[in-house]
């Protein structure tokens, strides 16, 4: 992904959102906190620029704040980063906005947690296949389901672990240089989107691994 490309997040206002937008703006991306309300993407986007300015990354921070469909015109990346039961509102309401060839990125992990966590297909498929659906026009990926949210906001955080990308071959490599922008996260090569429920999955597993140590672990495939 060329540093001059927009970055665009459906539902920034949230923690996924905010810290995937904040790594890579302080990566030198222009990033577009999208949000229902506009005000709220605006306010967003400030405490963004605020918190990137007072770690000294200041000059190259370029972050600003939309409602959802203004985000997603403006994106050549579009992060989709809202809740499972909220993604096809959001995506219904953007899909004209969005321009063809897109590059949509999907790290919504559809979850119920009743007792412990478990993933639950949206309208039978994964929340990235359902992506691929309402946005035809787009190149759909999925990526960023195991990152630690409240890790991507703090800068200082000891950040770390593999990022499982699915979706086409040229696609996935191009989410995969996004992740390795981020220190010590490394974009690995994980099938096409088929795989994305799988990794939804996997997310379910991390939660019970992380409730059990009490901590956030973070995925390493070895021998890469
Ligand atoms: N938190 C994590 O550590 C983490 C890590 C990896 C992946 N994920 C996945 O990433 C997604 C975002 O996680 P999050 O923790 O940032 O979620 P969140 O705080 O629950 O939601 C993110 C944003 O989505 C918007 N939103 C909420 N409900 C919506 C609805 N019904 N329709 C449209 N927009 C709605 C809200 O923004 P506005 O009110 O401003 O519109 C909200 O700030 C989730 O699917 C989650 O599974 C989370």
């Amino acid at each position: 992904v060329a540093a001059r490309e927009v970055l665009g997040f459906l539902g920034g206002t949230g923690p996924l959102g905010r810290g995937l937008a904040l790594r890579l703006a302080v990566a030198g991306h222009p990033v577009v906190l999208g949000s229902r309300d506009a005000e709220r993407a605006r306010a967003a986007a400030t405490s963004l620029r605020a918190t990137a300015t007072g770690a000294g990354a200041a000059a190259a921070v370029e972050a600003e704040g939309e409602e959802n469909r203004a985000a997603a015109a403006r994106a050549d990346v579009l992060f989709v980063c809202v809740p499972a039961d909220g993604l096809r509102y959001a995506l219904e309401q953007v899909a004209p906005a969005v321009r063809d060839d897109t590059l949509v990125i999907s790290a919504v992990n559809a979850l119920a947690f009743d007792g412990e966590a478990r993933a639950v297909p949206v309208e039978g498929v994964s929340s990235a296949q359902l992506c691929a659906r309402l946005l035809p026009q787009a190149r759909v990926t999925a990526a960023f389901h195991t990152v630690s949210a409240p890790k991507l906001e703090d800068l200082d955080a000891q950040l770390e672990g593999d990022v499982a990308v699915c979706g086409n071959a040229d696609d996935r490599s191009r989410v995969i240089a996004l992740a390795d922008a981020i220190p010590r996260l490394r974009g690995v090569h994980a099938g096409s989107l088929t795989q994305a429920g799988t990794l939804e999955a996997l997310t379910a597993l991390i939660i019970a691994v992380n409730r059990h140590y009490k901590r956030s672990v973070g995925m390493r495939f070895t021998n890469l």
